[in-house]
């Protein structure tokens, strides 16, 4: 958008679903950019709205509830308060943090829905869906579990099968089961309101053509889905938790959360300029508002009707096509709204090499980081950002943490804060010495300082957090080097009117760097205006020598970062190592042992050791991999699922023990005859079952 016609911006993080807390992965993903951005913003006076709040709808809540034995608005109540206060804590400046469970939000999206019924926007189908007699109820998809028609796992839910990572149709499974009550379901007709995407597909298109700056990720992944054709979807579920679909003849019905859930953003602005309070708590919205200002009635409508309005949406990658397609097509079909400018979607953060996993609890969760790490904060702010996944997924080890921080916040930044604020109140009683004669060198360092603001707004106009923090740090290792230069402690001894002008300069960059580092570090800003006793600087302001005026007097230097010692890291390792152990016990309670079978029954299976001999992946799968074995019997193919844990080039000449008389099944077009013995752990990582010498193939396994 030219920047010339933005009059103000509205910016919206993802709404978390409230079925947990939250931890690093959706901190680094989504909310740190998204405060980032917002406080650089406002550093410049722009005009912004900064909106969030939880998603309160949809299946995972009523799956919450049902494990914990409470109710899905017990549920929502518990993780709104526990997910807004870490957000208040690590400094998260949302203007609103409101929820969907609000009366407001139920009256705006059921609004929407009717605007567009009313414009004969859906088309109403009618399908069969599964069933449970018993608990008399339609089943979403996660609700059933059943064999996977693609690897065997008798495990699979109806919308994905965690073993082999397909994407499945409840009715896709063998042997169906509900969740609910464990009996098979039948299918039943019922009716639904669709959105055909399929009309917006040209309008889509050219929307999307129209922002080829988006990050490749985005774009790439839009594309994609344009160019698969895009299908009527429904947007409505036969559910009892949510917003009830507005229209006679939809009793038992609710609006599917991923169309009641980006309205939330819509709703949520409505909320904030309608009840805009000082108070952080308002408990007559029981709603959060963080950091209101005293003027904050607004018009809602400029914010999401105006086309000088900036909208974006931060996300994590898992919610591109719903952001980028579905909401989209449906401010489209309602035709009042602006479209989103940009969506900086991120990447995943893995922590310590793995997957973050709620289920397993493999996961930095915010509320018990703040009780281990008090007030540091930004601690985490600056490592998440240090290591965002702007453009690939990242890691996340405890080791880098520490690292990261004892080598960049305490040795350069702090370090430099430290130094010029303690060598100030040595020789001149704390207060700012007069700038006297400057230097070719003070000079060069004057130029480097100006050129800096121009170049970090660039990268965060550009969403580019993780460069741009680079460049606030150079700054403070700019004052560094000067230091170690001019060497202040040593000149002192002869020329006094010199070190007076070395610590002007070097005031003046701790002061700029309070201004810089302020949208990535805000505890730490504050800490630093304390300590330099002065306050109301922005961002037009950075860059020059004008900021801490001759004679103006310094506040005590305090510490701003504490090194973090090998105890406290090791610490978090071995919570975690806990977590993993846990998980191995739980995992061999949830494969319980099977029952007694007759040795006639093991008797009938012919498993032999084979040699693999060629492998290659099986295209379009990530999963599977085509190897061709010699059985001792015969060479013949067989396919695995073992893509994930080996390349095909490291694995040709290994032997494996092959149950051989598994009766053929085509596996992606591919017969397979036979199955390789595999070791599973409790990650599912997967291990051949090899004997431990060199053996002739075709030697029999008993
Ligand atoms: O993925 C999630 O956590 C969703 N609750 C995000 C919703 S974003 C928006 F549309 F509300
Ligand atoms: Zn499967």
């Amino acid at each position: 958008m030219d920047n010339s016609k933005i009059k103000r911006y509205t910016v919206t993080a993802a709404l978390p679903y409230t079925n947990g807390p939250v931890h690093i992965g959706h901190l680094a993903g989504v909310y740190l950019p998204a405060d980032t951005y917002v406080r650089y913003l406002r550093s410049n006076k722009r005009d912004v709205k900064f909106i969030c709040g939880s998603d309160e709808n949809g299946v995972p809540i009523t799956l919450k509830a049902k494990k914990e034995g409470i109710t899905p608005q017990e549920v929502v109540d518990k993780y709104h308060k526990i997910i807004g206060d870490s957000f208040k804590e690590f400094g998260v400046s949302f203007d609103i943090y409101h929820r969907t469970s609000s009366l407001t939000h139920h009256q705006t999206a059921s609004a929407f829905f009717k605007k567009l019924y009313d414009n004969g926007v859906f088309t109403e189908e009618i399908t069969e869906q599964y069933y449970d007699e018993k608990a008399q109820t339609f089943l979403a998809d996660r609700y059933i579990t059943g064999t996977c028609p693609k690897c065997g796992n008798e495990n699979a839910y109806g919308d994905q099968c965690e073993s082999c990572g397909s994407t499945l149709n409840a009715t896709d499974l063998i042997n169906p089961k509900s969740t609910l009550s464990g009996e098979p379901p039948i299918r039943k007709e019922t009716k639904n309101w669709f959105l055909p995407l399929d009309k917006y597909e040209d309008k889509l298109r050219a929307y999307i053509e129209g922002h080829k700056e988006w990050r490749p990720n985005v774009y790439g992944q839009c594309q994609s889905w344009l160019n698969a054709g895009l299908q009527p979807r429904a947007m409505t579920r036969d559910l009892d938790w949510g917003v009830k679909v507005p229209i006679k003849g939809a009793d038992g019905k609710v609006l599917y959360v991923w169309f009641d859930a980006p309205i939330g953003y819509i709703s949520a602005t409505k909320e904030l300029c309608n009840y805009a309070t000082l108070d952080v708590w308002n408990p007559k919205a029981e709603e959060y508002y963080i950091d209101p200002a005293e003027d904050d009635k607004c018009s809602f409508e400029e914010y999401w009707k105006d086309d000088s309005t900036k909208l974006v949406h931060f996300i994590g990658k898992d919610n591109i096509v719903f952001h980028c397609i579905i909401f989209p097509a449906m401010l489209m079909a309602h035709g009042d709204y602006i479209l989103a400018d940009n969506v900086p979607a991120n990447e995943f953060l893995n922590l310590e090499g793995q997957k973050i996993s709620t289920s397993k609890n493999w996961a930095v969760w915010l509320n018990e980081y703040l009780l281990e790490f008090p007030d540091q904060q930004d601690v985490l702010r600056y490592v998440l950002t240090a290591t965002a996944p702007e453009t690939k997924d990242n890691d996340f080890t405890w080791k880098d943490f520490q690292a990261r921080n004892n080598n960049e916040l305490v040795a350069v930044f702090g370090n430099f804060i430290n130094r010029v604020t303690v060598l100030t109140h040595k020789y001149f009683d704390g207060k700012v010495p007069m700038l006297m004669e400057i230097t070719e060198q003070d000079q060069a360092v004057i130029d480097e300082l100006a050129s800096y603001p121009a170049k970090i707004s660039a990268s965060i106009e550009n969403y580019r957090f993780r460069e741009a923090l680079g460049e606030v740090m150079n700054v403070a290792r700019l004052g560094n080097k000067y230091l170690a230069d001019t060497e202040p402690w040593k000149v002192i001894k002869t020329d006094e009117d010199r070190v007076r002008t070395i610590l002007h300069i070097s005031l003046q960059i701790a002061a700029n760097l309070e201004i810089l580092i302020e949208p990535f570090l805000p505890f730490t800003a504050d800490k630093l205006m304390r300590m330099l006793n002065y306050g109301g600087h922005k961002w037009e302001d950075a860059g020059t020598l004008n900021l801490l005026a001759r004679g103006h007097q310094l506040n005590e230097p305090t510490l701003l970062f504490a090194k973090i010692e090998d105890e406290q890291v090791q610490a978090q390792i071995d919570k975690l190592n806990n977590s993993k152990a846990e998980n191995i016990q739980a995992n061999a309670k949830a494969v319980p042992a099977k029952e007694n079978i007759q040795f006639d029954d093991f008797g009938a299976m012919d498993i032999r050791v084979a040699t693999i001999i060629a492998a290659e992946k099986v295209e379009k799968t990530k999963k599977l991999l085509k190897l061709t074995v010699n059985t001792g019997l015969d060479e013949r193919t067989v396919v695995s699922g073992i893509a994930e844990f080996y390349k095909p080039e490291d694995i040709i000449g290994q032997q494996v023990s092959l149950l051989v008389n598994l009766a053929p099944r085509e596996i992606k077009g591919i017969v397979s005859q036979g199955m390789i013995l595999m070791a599973e752990d409790s990650e599912g990582k997967l291990t051949f079952v090899q004997p431990a010498i060199k053996f002739e193939n075709g030697s029999v396994v008993r």
